[in-house]
């Protein structure tokens, strides 16, 4: 409903960016750390998403947004004792202690995003437009219709959705185009190259919309390569077999732990021919 061509390009062309080129502006040009200004770009997205809500950069609630997961990314940091040995879990050790503090505070934040929607839904105005006004619509019709799974949406599922949106989605894209920002000033001629596309195939009336990407291929290459030589998820997100199975002539059991190094995949020498150069 929101991520898809358009509908995503509306979002990032009329909600998000107007802010993102006003808080630009107030800096008058002079020179800035750009991360938090993209930190509001991007955060403007998935709120819009999700809430239906848009932030300016001063807005309370938004610096909770930002403060709460930076504490919430910190927290989790490079990963703790218990995600290896179990029984750490019961103990509370600093780590663990500050994660738990930071991961309530911002399922907190987001309840009360949910819970203000749903105010709003029980009085009958049912049509807000945004993923949790979507999950609420569905999770009632399932319930009016009688649907025999439909307590298996629970309230816990709604706000886990919402959240995985904000922690996967954040930092990530934040992240990317941060780097994204340095290569392109430490590179300069490979800026010009593709500001020159932009100029040439798109002109000064309108933003580049996902649908330009095939009319865009050296932006497209500076984009990809950005995201292999900068692997920002190096292990990507642990997965588990659930049955015996093999991989590339491995035999791996069932409930085995399984981690893909993306950052190895992304600079190995067999694939790539200076994989520590940046080469769009
Ligand atoms: C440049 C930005 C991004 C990068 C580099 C990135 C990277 C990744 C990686 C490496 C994974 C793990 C894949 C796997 O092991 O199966 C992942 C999963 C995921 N990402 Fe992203 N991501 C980005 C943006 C986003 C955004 C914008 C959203 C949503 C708003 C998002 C939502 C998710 C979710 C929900 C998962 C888990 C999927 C699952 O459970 O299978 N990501 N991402």
């Amino acid at each position: 409903n929101y991520a898809s061509g358009e509908k995503l390009g509306d979002i990032v062309s009329k909600d998000a960016f107007p802010r993102f080129k006003k808080a630009v502006a107030e800096k008058k040009g002079e020179a800035f750390y750009p991360s938090p200004l993209i930190s509001l770009l991007v955060g403007n997205v998935i709120a819009t998403i999700c809430f239906g809500k848009k932030y300016e950069l001063d807005d309370p609630e938004f610096m909770r947004i930002v403060h709460t997961l930076d504490e919430v990314n910190n927290a989790f940091g490079n990963g703790h004792v218990a995600d290896f040995l179990p029984i750490f879990r019961c103990i509370p050790t600093r780590g663990i202690t500050r994660l738990k503090r930071a991961m309530k505070e911002w399922l907190q934040l987001i309840q009360h995003n949910i819970d203000e929607q749903k105010m709003e839904f029980n009085k009958g105005n049912t049509g807000i437009k945004s993923l949790i006004g979507d999950i609420l619509r569905i999770q009632k019709e399932a319930f009016l219709a009688g649907d025999e799974q439909a307590d298996q949406l629970t309230d816990i599922n709604v706000r886990q959705t919402v959240s995985n949106m904000f922690v996967a989605g954040l930092d990530t894209t934040i992240n990317s185009l941060d780097w994204a920002i340095a290569y392109l000033t430490y590179y300069p001629r490979v800026q010009e190259k593709v500001h020159q596309e932009i100029d040439d195939i798109i002109g000064h009336n309108r933003f580049p919309m996902l649908a330009d990407k095939v009319s865009l291929p050296y932006c497209e290459a500076v984009i990809r390569e950005v995201l292999r030589i900068r692997t920002i998820i190096p292990f990507a997100v642990p997965h588990a077999t659930t049955c015996n199975t093999s991989v590339g002539g491995y035999q791996i059991p069932k409930d085995s732990w399984i981690w893909c190094n993306l950052w190895n995949v992304h600079m190995d020498e067999n694939h790539w021919e200076h994989p520590n150069e940046f080469r769009p």
